[in-house]
C-alpha cells in the first residue's frame, strides 16, 4: 500500500490536528490549535498527517493518522518540557546531540492496522535524520497497550520506566530510537510526501 502523507506548516497543521483530535473519543484531553501553536512556535518541529479514503465513499480522502515531533533541548524553560528533560536525565544524552521528542500522534479507529502509523513514523525518522537529529524520544503510559505494542513493532527501545505507586496503569514508559542512515535504509513503508501550503 502506498501511503499519502502531508507535511504541514505550523498554522495549517495546528488546525488539522485540532480537527483530527476530535475523532479520538477515548482520550478526554484533546489538543486544540492553540495548544499546538503554544508548544511548537519557535521550535524546530514536524507535523505529518496520513490521508485515507472514506470506506463508504473512496473518492473522498480525509486525514486519518497524524504524528507531531519537536526538538527537545537540554535546557528548557517551559515547565512541562523542563520536567520532561529532568525525567530523562541519565536515560538520554543531550550534550552535542539533537533530540526529537515525538510528542503526539494516533490513527483514527477505522483506519488502524493499515500501516499509516508506521509510514508516519518512518517519515518522521527520515525527516529528523535529514535535519541533523540523533535520536527520537517518546513517552507513553503502561495502560496504552495499543501504543506500547506499536512502539514495540516499530523497534523503539525502553529507556526508562517510571512507576506510579498508587496506580501502575498510570506508570510512564519512555522509549527511544537512535537515528542513522542504516535505520532509514531499512524502512518498509511506501509513501508519497506532499508539502501542504502554509
Ligand atoms: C497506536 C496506533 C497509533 C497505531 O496506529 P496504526 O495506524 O494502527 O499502526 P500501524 O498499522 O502503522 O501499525 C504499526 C505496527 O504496529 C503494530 N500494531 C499496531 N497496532 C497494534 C496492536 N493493537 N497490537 C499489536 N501490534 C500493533 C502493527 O502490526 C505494525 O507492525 P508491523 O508493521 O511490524 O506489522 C493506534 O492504534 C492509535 O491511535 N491508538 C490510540 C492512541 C494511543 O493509545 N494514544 C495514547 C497516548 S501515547
Amino acid at each position: 500500500m502506498e501511503h499519502r502523507i502531508r507535511h504541514y506548516e505550523l498554522e495549517q497543521g495546528a488546525l488539522e490536528i485540532q480537527y483530527i483530535e476530535e475523532f479520538f473519543g477515548e482520550f478526554p484531553r484533546k489538543k486544540t490549535a492553540s495548544d499546538i501553536l503554544a508548544r511548537l512556535a519557535g521550535r524546530h518541529h514536524c507535523i505529518l498527517m496520513a490521508e485515507g479514503a472514506l470506506p463508504d465513499d473512496p473518492s473522498v480522502v480525509v486525514p486519518v493518522s497524524y504524528k507531531v515531533g519537536h526538538e527537545l533541548h537540554a535546557h528548557e524553560t517551559e515547565p512541562k518540557l523542563a520536567d520532561l528533560v529532568a525525567r530523562l536525565h541519565g536515560a538520554v544524552r543531550f550534550e552535542g546531540r539533537r533530540i526529537l521528542y515525538s510528542w503526539i500522534g494516533g490513527t483514527r479507529r477505522d483506519w488502524r492496522g493499515q500501516g499509516h502509523f508506521r509510514a508516519l513514523t518512518e517519515e518522521q525518522e527520515a525527516w529528523a535524520l535529514s535535519q541533523g537529529f540523533d535520536e527520537v524520544v517518546v513517552k507513553t503510559k503502561n495502560r496504552f497497550f495499543e501504543m506500547r505494542a506499536t512502539l514495540d513493532h516499530l523497534q523503539f527501545e525502553v529507556i526508562k520506566y517510571e512507576r506510579n505507586h498508587s496506580d501502575n496503569h498510570e506508570s510512564k514508559v519512555y522509549l527511544s530510537k537512535r537515528l542513522s542512515r542504516d535505520l532509514v535504509s531499512r524502512h518498509r513503508s511506501r509513501r508519497t510526501v506532499v508539502k501542504a501550503p502554509a
